[in-house]
């Protein structure tokens, strides 16, 4: 597997607004470019090395999505031949990793869905008997599903690991109608996911998505459904008392745990074995979610 890794991208002639742990964002006036880098995050810490084809992956991934949902979405093209002549110059580099999209003034919320018991969940959960200020049945296990699933909103900090909140919250902050507006296309949009990845075979346990004001419309940004974003748990490996398997970035969670890594940067190198074991998971999520073959 040759695929050339993208770190970090230098576009001549375009503007950078931001690099963020895993896209770089251009200005094109109301549009943005995304470009979806190979750089893998864990425990908010950039890795040193990249993950082949993990930039791909994703932002078709998430094209796939825009296109299937049906909802009020940020995406304009990943059709680099219809991007602006100044971004076109740079196809080789973009070519599968970038999306124009269009510029959305965002709301500072992360707008969690879960239908399982995982993750800060469930640590919440073991605490407190609730999530998100939402109390739950008592005696759950970890990774039980939930009778219905629940939106648990979280602060997008800006440095730093996100903190659930209550939907109180979010509603102090985006104001009443637009948090029920949040809460019911959050979960309405994991619904639809859901039932599509059953399909597929794969549960999708929980995910998180980013909103933002296009024209005064609210409309999904960022990128949708996709391993970093969302886990995905092949039906078969799935039960209750566990932490299933999952797409996401566990093997390099795993070897960080095994290095015992303290979660400050500078992020280590990660080894070949992890690196490549890592790839062939983004692209096995890619292929089982669309049908389509990347690499
Ligand atoms: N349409 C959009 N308009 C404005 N900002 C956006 C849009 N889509 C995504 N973003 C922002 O771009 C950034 C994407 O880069 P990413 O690497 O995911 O950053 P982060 O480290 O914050 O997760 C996020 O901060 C996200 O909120
Ligand atoms: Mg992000």
């Amino acid at each position: 597997m040759s695929e050339p890794v993208l770190l970090k991208s230098e576009l001549e002639g375009l503007k950078l607004v931001s690099r963020g742990k895993v896209r770089d964002m251009y200005d094109l006036g109301d549009a943005l470019l995304i470009v979806t880098t190979d750089r893998l995050s864990a425990f908010d810490v950039i890795m040193a090395n990249g993950i082949p084809w993990k930039g791909k992956v994703l932002n078709r991934i998430s094209e796939f999505w825009f296109d299937f949902l049906g909802v009020e979405h940020h995406m304009i093209t990943c059709d680099v031949g219809k991007m602006p002549a100044e971004v076109r110059r740079h196809a080789a580099v973009l070519c599968d990793r970038s999306m124009l999209v269009k510029k959305a003034k965002t709301f500072p919320v992360e707008c969690v869905a879960r239908g399982y018991l995982i993750g800060s969940g469930w640590k919440d959960y073991q605490a407190s008997g609730a999530v998100c200020g939402i109390a739950l049945p008592k005696g759950l296990g970890q990774a039980a599903k939930l009778e219905e699933s629940i939106f648990t909103p979280a602060t997008k900090a800006e440095t730093g690991h996100d903190e659930n909140i209550g939907y109180d919250e979010v509603v102090r902050t985006v104001g009443p109608g637009t948090a029920e507006k949040l809460r019911d296309l959050t979960l309405h949009i994991y619904t639809k996911g859901s039932e599509y990845a059953e399909t597929k075979g794969l549960i999708l346990a929980d995910t998180k998505f980013e909103f933002g004001l296009v024209d005064g419309r609210i409309t999904l940004i960022d990128e949708v459904l996709t391993p970093d974003s969302s886990r995905y748990w092949p039906k078969s490996g799935y039960r209750v008392g566990i932490s299933p398997p999952s797409f996401d970035k566990q093997f390099v969670r795993d070897y960080l745990e095994s290095i015992k890594f303290d979660k400050k940067p500078p992020g280590p190198v990660l080894p070949d074995d992890i690196v490549r074991k890592t790839s062939e998971k983004y692209l096995e999520a890619f292929k089982i979610l669309t049908g389509r073959s990347l690499a």
